[in-house]
């Protein structure tokens, strides 16, 4: 695997790639990688001729200096596990190179899409996220960008963010890998302590709990339900569990035929922020 700590040596790198007409892959992270930025690897192997993953831990997208200084940092590991799954590019810049100080980012505003749930609860949080994704996009230019389905609203934030800068990229948002027990897998995890980690699962628990009630309750029935479930673990706190449209992130009081809904969940566990998705139907 070769590895890029700079954007005009890896753009050099890819000047060579592109005449060769080879297709590329490109999963971006911020490290600490599971199995589920594995699969995202594995997919993108099997439609590409070159995969690049990138690992950088984007300060903006975080509006807690805590929560960004606790996110775990596991570099040398994450390169092993990126040898094993035949990685092809590693791209591992540092902060002074992705934002460099004479840039001044830019103020995003997606609508709905970026001011509810993840965006009303985390100010400014979507606003990091398409500043460095634009960033990265721009640097690679990549045939296809996978995206784990776990940050579902981001998912649709990327796909605005490609329409909106005419970028000519697939977008691929694969399915969310779960541990045995049905908790998400994320990088977050990795800071639960035992008790947490056990009580984490009942999230999933809810929302599975919403999608097999989904006909027979109305929407404040499930959620209050749901709610209800989560907090039977006296160490998990719901910050917001709603039913949306899921295409634009409108919440829904009621049900309405042939909208294609999803209920989505934040939940503390202890300190940990988790969020968790299920599509209904
Ligand atoms: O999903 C993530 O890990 C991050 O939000 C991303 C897309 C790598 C941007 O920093």
């Amino acid at each position: 695997m070769i590895v890029f700590k700079n954007i005009q040596e890896i753009q050099e790198y890819l000047k060579k790639l592109k005449k060769s007409k080879k297709l590329l892959g490109f999963v971006p992270t911020m490290g600490a990688l599971h199995s589920g930025h594995i699969s995202l690897i594995e997919q993108s192997k099997k439609e590409n001729e070159v995969t690049i993953c990138s690992i950088f831990v984007n300060p903006t997208q975080f509006n807690s200096e805590e929560d960004l200084k606790k996110y775990p940092r596991t570099i040398e590991k994450d390169i092993k596990k990126l040898i094993e799954a035949e990685c092809d590019v590693l791209f591992y810049p540092d902060c002074n190179e992705m934002y460099p100080k004479e840039e001044i980012n830019s103020a995003e505003d997606y609508g709905h899409i970026t001011s509810r749930l993840e965006g009303k609860f985390r100010p400014g949080h979507f606003n990091g996220v398409i500043n460095i994704v634009t960033k990265l996009f721009a640097t690679i230019n990549p045939d296809t960008a996978y995206f784990g389905q776990k940050d579902f609203q981001q998912c649709a934030v990327i796909k605005e963010l490609i329409k909106r800068n005419g970028f000519n990229i697939k977008l691929n948002c694969c399915p969310t890998l779960r541990e045995e027990d049905g908790l998400a897998m994320s990088s977050r995890n990795m800071r639960l302590s035992n008790e947490e980690r056990k009580q984490a699962s009942q999230i999933y628990v809810a929302l599975q709990w919403i999608k097999l009630n989904f006909k027979a309750k109305t929407v404040a029935e499930l959620k209050m339900e749901a709610r209800k479930i989560i907090e039977e673990m006296p160490l998990l706190k719901t910050e917001y569990i709603e039913i949306c449209n899921a295409d634009t992130f409108e919440i829904m009081p009621r049900k309405i035929e042939g909208r294609r809904l999803v209920a989505l969940a934040a939940v503390y566990c202890g300190n940990v922020r988790l969020i968790d998705n299920l599509v209904l139907g």
